[in-house]
């Protein structure tokens, strides 16, 4: 049962009459910060009384004589300034403590109002090597879908890839002119990614050398500028002195940009001049870019040759999206890329057109949206279409071939502009009875707090850094067994398995854990700590309930049959009932708001309640039978919701690390 759901229910009843939205006032029951005055506790006394004028711990009074939750908690209370504190009763959680051990679902109820919804996520690139960017996408996509699946909604996980776009182009540009036919026939993903690194190196050169004496004027402007305000008599003015020094600050800010703008062309240009190999490449390519382009178009215009050569990559490199998706343990339902929607794409613009929503402007056919600079363009200038033809052509399929009423979008928030364009031109298309969604996300940084790279400079390749988690893991998976009282445990084999399951497992949490809009820094010693909000202190927590039952010799599912009492007698056994009681309505919320931290930070404070528990509670030596046996239950029950916590999470457990 979601206990938070029900007390919200029961406050709504309690407040009908008293005012005209009882619903939102009734939302204003929270789990309690301070678990010294309840467990749950409510403040809608205090705005509900500023509206209508009177005392709130009056109104409260009143509000609690009508509050019928008698059956599930103990008298409320008032507290300071009118909060309604509310305890559950121990019979209470007692009873449903007994109903979770009997249940799959650990509480969970399937949606009362099943959607059908769309996930769209990972949806990387190809022919680039995917990075630490997909990295996040792909693990909050997973997540995301697992949880919703679990709350009883139709899922469909859909990888939108972009097999479509201007690098393919650059690949094509490559092949036919840098193409090492060996290393191509050895590993062909290698080598396509060595044509794309090659001819994005040679265009960036190009471009910079172009652009070079612009940024130089630029940054001497933005020096003059702040030279010019920093020598600026002074003034005793207060306000206008703070003015002038904050805009200075700004002054200097841009200067720093213009600088880093300037040596990250230096060093373009220095890179290809300090090769003789790539300054005559660069010498004999110089319209390299405007090239690629035009392969670019020719693929789309439908040219035999080089549609034959994406029919070539295009396995391999799905192939090896493919190994990374396998090591992650991430499933689609769907794959259906960019290039699935262009036989739609005129169409889409002609409906829109005809529709009246799309309108031509210089030229380009746009839809103008109210409040929005920038127009949505769904055809170019040059008559091509764009990434948000292909969004529109993909709303149509999933309402009308995948009968979706629900859109959730997993990318990253510096798309959020394009999405917001996008969900207001499909409303305006006839798709307003649809729930979109841009479930977005941060940055993932280096410790220098910018976008994280590796020393060299590149972005950091996925495959090495789920390999470089598993090296890390495994010494602390080494570690800890050679440190064990009794002498290791495990063997080599075991030891392998483990360090997968925890280097992987560490990665994906780090991400998962954040508020999901925020960026974060990205640091192998805190997403490995054994201790503190990371997997690999919940998979050893896990592991360490387990051993409970290992060590005792008992079976877990005999147990649960055997429908022993719980007993709550101590105040750790209570707060580990509580806690564990909690996991429906936790379920509920990260489903609600796509947010897998929710359930992460529960699982973190349902393993700190174990702890606590554990400190105080012996288990297998247990006073008399019937502590023991209700403590078993209630290490059963924790192994449960933090083993398919985790699986919600896409993280695997093990019972013996
Ligand atoms: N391929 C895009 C990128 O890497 C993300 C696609 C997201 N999905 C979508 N339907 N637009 O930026």
């Amino acid at each position: 049962m979601n206990i938070l759901n029900e007390l919200r229910t029961r406050f709504q009843a309690a407040l009908a009459g008293f005012c005209d939205d009882p619903a939102s006032f009734a939302w204003m029951v929270k789990p309690a910060q301070d678990t010294r005055f309840g467990d749950y506790q409510a403040n809608c006394a205090m705005s509900l009384a500023r509206q209508k004028g009177v005392k709130p711990p009056e109104l409260a009074k009143q509000i609690v004589d009508r509050l019928e939750v008698s059956d599930l908690c103990e008298a409320p209370t008032i507290a300071g300034p009118g909060f309604i504190n509310l305890r559950l009763r121990n019979d209470w959680l007692r009873g449903q403590m007994q109903q979770l051990i009997g249940d799959e679902r650990l509480g969970v109820l399937p949606a009362a109002q099943p959607r059908r919804i769309v996930v769209d996520y990972s949806s990387p690139n190809v022919a680039k090597p995917m990075h630490v960017g997909h990295l996040r996408s792909s693990v909050i996509g997973d997540a995301v879908c697992r949880i919703l699946r679990f709350a009883g909604h139709a899922v469909t996980s859909d990888n939108h890839i972009g097999d479509w776009g201007t690098q393919f182009g650059m690949l094509i540009y490559g092949y036919k002119h840098f193409l090492d036919r060996e290393a191509y026939d050895r590993g062909a993903v290698g080598e396509l990614a060595r044509l794309y690194r090659l001819v994005n190196q040679l265009s960036d050169y190009h471009d910079s050398i172009k652009r070079l004496p612009e940024l130089h004027d630029a940054l001497a402007a933005a020096r003059t500028t702040h030279d010019e305000t920093a020598t600026l008599p002074a003034v005793s003015d207060k306000a206008l002195d703070e003015t002038r020094k904050k805009s200075l600050r700004k002054l200097a800010v841009r200067v720093a940009e213009f600088e880093q703008l300037v040596a990250a062309a230096d060093q373009t240009i220095a890179a290809v001049e300090s090769d003789e190999t790539l300054r005559s490449l660069a010498g004999a390519h110089r319209q390299i870019a405007v090239a690629s382009r035009e392969e670019t178009a020719k693929l789309h215009a439908g040219d035999a040759a080089n549609l034959a050569l994406w029919q070539q990559f295009m396995p391999a490199c799905l192939a090896a999206m493919q190994t990374i998706y396998d090591r992650l343990n991430i499933k689609f339902d769907l794959v259906l890329g960019e290039s699935f929607y262009q036989p739609f794409l005129a169409e889409v613009v002609a409906n829109l057109e005809q529709q009246q929503i799309a309108t031509t402007s210089n030229g380009a056919v746009c839809v103008f949206i109210p409040g929005f600079e920038a127009p949505f363009i769904v055809k170019k200038t040059d008559g091509a279409y764009t990434y948000a033809t292909t969004d529109l052509a993909t709303i149509r399929y999933r309402v009308e071939t995948l009968s979706a009423d629900t859109m959730l979008y997993v990318v990253d928030a510096r798309q959020g502009d394009h999405f917001k364009l996008l969900f207001e031109t499909a409303r305006k298309w006839g798709y307003d009875g649809v729930d979109f969604r841009h479930i977005s996300f941060g940055t993932v940084l280096g410790d220098d707090n910018r976008p994280f790279k590796t020393r060299s400079g590149d972005t950091v390749g996925l495959e090495s850094l789920l390999d470089e988690s598993i090296v890390r893991a495994r010494a602390i998976v080494d570690a800890n067994d050679d440190r064990k009282a009794g002498g290791a445990e495990l063997d080599a084999g075991e030891r392998a398995k483990i360090a997968e399951t925890v280097g992987i497992g560490a990665i994906k949490y780090a991400d998962l854990c954040q508020n999901r809009e925020s960026d974060y820094v990205f640091s192998w010693d805190k997403m490995l700590a054994k201790t503190g909000d990371t997997a690999t202190y919940m998979q050893y927590a896990f592991a360490r309930v387990c051993g409970i039952f290992r060590k005792g010799g008992i079976d877990r599912a005999a147990l649960r049959q055997a429908r022993g009492e719980i007993e709550l007698a101590t105040p750790s056994e209570r707060a580990l009932a509580l806690q564990l009681a909690r996991f429906s309505e936790v379920v509920d919320q990260a489903a609600a708001e796509c947010r897998p931290n929710v359930l992460t930070h529960y699982l973190f404070e349902t393993a700190n309640s174990f702890s606590t528990f554990f400190e105080h509670c012996p288990v297998l030596k247990a006073e008399t039978d019937a502590s023991r046996t209700s403590r078993l239950l209630l290490a059963d029950l924790t192994a449960r919701v933090v083993k398919q916590g985790l699986e919600l999470l896409g993280i695997r457990t093990i019972e013996q690390m």
